[in-house]
């Protein structure tokens, strides 16, 4: 029963794949329809890999826009190392078939939002589609149900020592995004860190022949998988954009507390860092609910059960 309107908008991406996989394997979400930005890798390839998940996963319907291939007012700075020139690292679809939609993202943002008033938002990229739809149509904040959004961190980053990707990419946008008043749930790396896919999630994946499965194990079933633990003594790989749909389809796995958060948008040590005031220590008031913690292995068996069907 689709019952969970949304609306992503991502920059896929390895782990946006498998986010995408996850929505579309619920029928949970009525997935209204998905825009691309630049990050990860260039726009042009965020679209195109959008579109192939979605012919991979027998969706022709949903909607696919592009829509801003840079940051507000920098330069792109991609994360092609980690996902490789294509954006999908060990996974080959053929080009894409069912076409790109013409209208630009952000208008399809605004004009999804102004239709109606329950839907959920799920940037998993920079904020700069989302952004300038705020900025073109601020009555857009009070109308979304919230944003669900993958970034930022409350402490450590994965870009530099403080900044997390999403925001460091475009922090003017982030910094917009946080400051208008929309309700938002932030999932940063203190959670994402700690739902690893690891060697137990890899060897039930390959106990199923669906697509999305033989797809995630094409993405993550690598040597550095098998790393010693990076993330906290935890053996395995992040899916970052993936917590945000499994938030959206069991809140309870997810623990957080409503706190201010502030966007630093000048330093050239702190850049994109987000400064959430986890202890109150600030006094301003609350802009966001902060997701610190997962219970990872309720969320890791409904991942695997899901993109195994
Ligand atoms: O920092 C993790 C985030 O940056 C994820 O959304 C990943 O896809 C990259 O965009
Ligand atoms: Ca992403």
């Amino acid at each position: 029963m689709a019952d969970i309107p949304v609306l992503i908008d991502c920059d896929p991406g390895q782990d946006d794949a498998v986010m995408l996989m996850l929505a579309m394997a619920s029928p949970e979400l009525d997935i209204l329809g998905i825009t691309t930005v630049g990050g990860n890798v260039p726009l042009a390839r965020t679209e195109a890999n959008a579109r192939r998940i979605r012919d991979l996963m027998g969706r022709p319907g949903i909607p696919v826009h592009a829509g801003c291939d840079r940051p507000l007012v920098r330069p792109l700075v991609t994360a092609a190392h980690v996902h490789g020139e294509t954006g999908l690292r060990g996974l080959d679809l053929p080009e894409p078939v069912a076409p790109l939609a013409p209208a630009h993202a952000v208008d399809f943002i605004v004009e999804t939002l102004r239709a109606r008033d329950d839907v959920v938002l799920c940037p998993t990229g920079p904020l700069t589609n989302v952004a300038l739809a705020l900025a073109k149509a601020p009555d857009i904040a009070g109308r979304v149900r919230r944003i669900v959004l993958m970034g930022g961190a409350v402490a450590g980053g994965n870009v530099t020592p403080v900044a997390e990707y999403n925001v460091f990419a475009d922090p003017e946008a982030a910094d917009v995004v946080f400051r208008s008043g929309a309700p938002i749930t932030m999932i940063g790396l203190d959670c994402t860190h700690r739902a690893l896919l690891g060697p137990r999630e890899l060897a039930r994946l390959r106990l199923s022949r669906s697509a999305a499965a033989r797809a995630t194990l094409a993405l993550f079933d690598h040597p550095s998988a098998w790393d010693p633990p990076r993330y906290g003594g935890r053996q395995g790989l992040p899916v970052h954009d993936a917590c945000v749909v499994g938030y959206l389809l069991a809140p309870g796995n997810f623990a957080g507390r409503d706190c201010h958060v502030a966007i630093e948008t000048s330093s050239r040590l702190t850049l994109g860092q987000t400064v959430v005031d986890w202890h109150g220590r600030h006094g301003s008031a609350s802009n966001a609910t902060v997701i610190g913690d997962v219970h990872a292995t309720a969320f890791l068996d409904d991942l695997v059960e899901r993109l195994s069907r």
